[in-house]
């Protein structure tokens, strides 16, 4: 996987619109900063999300029904699905995620607590298609909370979700927690938080692309830059150049050439997409999914739909 990645910021880094992809946020100290985001007051997604599993955890369970395998995409510490366990009584849980090492702790740490419960770590990245032949014959949920779907870009996400709902093979569905559009100031806070976190973790971005590809990047040269973009319905996060900075960059045949940034100039690290409950539910449905039943909160900040993939998706 590493040479994929070192490829992959090399392009996007070189590109007249420079960027570094989300998932590049999460190496180990992205996971723990993600995980003290989600302890934020601004930082709604997390506890709307628990709030709304925990409220109707019988009617999440009969919608999902029997479940042979779990698998959880973009797993993190793998909290949430561990709270579905009693509930849905997986007979195997597969965790998937980029963040190696912090995902092999918290699977090793949960197998303990569940020793009945067949687990396994799969350090991937998601965004690539999945599959799964070892699995094709037994019921599968998908599990992908937290909003990430949040992440692809609308194409992107048609693909996505259309490849989950062909990997269930008519014998499964997914689970999904989605952010939803609301007011601007709620969403503006949520990603620039007063303590900084969000700004620590977006410019950690910058260390795990140095340790990745052994550019440069110095910290004091650039600060965090998010807002709502009202037009696409998305948080935009950037990395902002602070002064002129000329940073190396190895190149894909082996020299490394220099890339200059000017004051104000931006780095996108991240879109987040934030959805209506009906179109959400329309993308599903496109996708392949069918029986769509869905959860919310009083605010209705955030959604939990459950669909089960179509028997014979055309
Ligand atoms: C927003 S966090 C959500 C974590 C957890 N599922 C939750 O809901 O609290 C996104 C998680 O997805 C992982 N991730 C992001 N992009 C990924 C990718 N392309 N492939 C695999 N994992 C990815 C991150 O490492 C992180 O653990």
């Amino acid at each position: 996987m590493k040479n994929t990645l070192t490829e992959e910021l090399l392009i996007s880094l070189s590109a007249d619109k420079p960027s570094i992809s989300p998932k590049f946020f999460y190496d180990d100290v992205g996971s723990h900063l993600f995980d003290v985001i989600t302890l934020l007051k601004e930082y709604y997604p997390t506890r709307t999300e628990k709030w709304i599993m925990d409220s109707y955890p019988h009617e999440i369970a009969d919608a999902v029904g029997h479940c042979d395998v779990l698998l959880d995409l973009g797993a993190g510490n793998c909290a949430k699905a561990s709270r579905l366990f009693n509930t849905l009584k997986p007979k195997q849980y597969r965790a998937l995620d980029i963040s190696k090492e912090y995902l092999e702790a918290a699977v090793v740490d949960l197998q303990m607590q569940f020793p009945q419960i067949q687990m396994s770590a799969h350090a991937i990245d998601i965004s690539q298609p999945l599959v799964f032949p070892d699995i094709q014959e037994l019921h599968k949920v998908f599990f992908y909370p937290g909003s990430s779907i949040g992440n692809f870009d609308p194409e992107k996400v048609d693909q996505f979700l259309t490849n989950l709902a062909l990997e269930c093979h008519g014998n499964g569905g997914l689970l999904i927690g989605v952010d939803l559009v609301k007011d601007v100031q709620t969403l503006n806070l949520a990603y620039n938080d007063p303590l900084g976190v969000t700004a620590a973790f977006n410019l950690n971005a910058l260390l795990n692309v140095n340790r990745l590809i052994g550019s440069n990047f110095e910290l004091q040269n650039w600060e965090h830059f998010a807002f709502f973009n009202t037009s696409l319905s998305r948080i935009e996060m950037h990395l902002r150049a602070k002064a002129n900075v000329q940073v190396t960059l190895p190149s894909l045949s082996g020299k490394e050439h220099l890339v200059s940034f000017s004051t104000g100039d931006l780095i996108h690290t991240e879109n987040s997409y934030k959805y209506t409950q009906d179109n959400f539910v329309e993308k599903l449905r496109r996708a392949g999914f069918d029986d769509i039943r869905c959860w919310t909160d009083p605010n209705q900040y955030f959604l939990v739909c459950f669909a089960n993939a179509q028997k014979n998706p055309s």
